[in-house]
């Protein structure tokens, strides 16, 4: 099905297009181990920005949107709110976090090429290079009030037993979003009768509650997103 679509967008007259979609599943290949991953993006990172640009993937802003309603500007003093980026990559999200008022953003990701562009953003406070796994990571618990992904979930990226670090490093009443592909709730094998129930897991053992489930249109490429909403207990 995923090799089907690649096929299409390589056939498509837009070559452009086509490129960008093969480096795109190229980061998605089943058996890639995390390591593998982080070295694909990587190599990727000088062209990322460039190939998944707001026309073909719109991750960072659905995931801006997200956090922007949780802390409305009417009620909050945004300097005082502390966001993780988790998956930061390049810093798209990072960018539009500043542009929204947010100045706390730490981001976190476990390729060095991708973090030096992100670093020439300006954008973030501290950049950490590591994998979100089912290892502690070096931060304190509840240091943050967000915990935000956007495009960090997929074949061979986190699995679902980093869900647990993201709601130690978030304080009570803070939130966790994930936005992420819609498909790979289904087709990633890693997800697919586990993801979802792992969160429903933690909601019965009263560590978050879920805010909203919201399925977008045109999240990368032509396919929709999922957008999670989550608040810490
Ligand atoms: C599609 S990019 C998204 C980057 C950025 N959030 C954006 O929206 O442009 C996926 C990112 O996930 C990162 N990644 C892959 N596996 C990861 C893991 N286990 N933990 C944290 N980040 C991971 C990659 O290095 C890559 O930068």
């Amino acid at each position: 099905m995923a090799e089907e679509k690649a096929k299409r967008f390589i056939q498509s007259s837009d070559v452009t297009d086509g490129q960008a979609y093969c480096a795109n599943f190229g980061a998605h290949k089943p058996g890639m181990s995390m390591a593998e991953v982080a070295e694909y993006y990587s190599k990727w990172a000088e062209d990322y920005e460039h190939d998944l640009s707001q026309d073909r993937y719109l991750g960072p802003s659905f995931a801006c949107k997200a956090v922007s309603e949780e802390y409305p500007l009417t009620t909050t003093d945004r300097k005082s709110i502390r966001i993780l980026d988790v998956a930061c990559g390049t810093g798209f999200l990072g960018e539009k976090l500043k542009e929204e008022g947010f100045t706390y953003v730490d981001g976190l990701d476990p390729s060095d090429k991708m973090l030096d562009v992100a670093r020439t953003k300006d954008s973030y406070t501290n950049l950490y290079c590591e994998f979100m796994s089912d290892a502690t990571l070096p931060i304190e618990n509840d240091k943050y009030s967000c915990v935000v992904v956007a495009g960090g979930m997929g074949e061979g990226h986190i699995p679902c037993a980093a869900v647990t670090e993201m709601i130690r490093i978030v304080q009570p009443g803070g939130y966790v979003i994930i936005v992420m592909r819609e498909e790979y709730l289904t087709h990633v094998q890693e997800y697919k009768g586990r993801l979802e129930e792992c969160f429903l897991k933690f909601e019965n053992d009263g560590k978050w509650k879920r805010c909203s489930r919201e399925v977008v249109p045109k999240y990368s490429f032509d396919n929709n997103g999922v957008i999670f909403k989550f608040r810490v207990c």
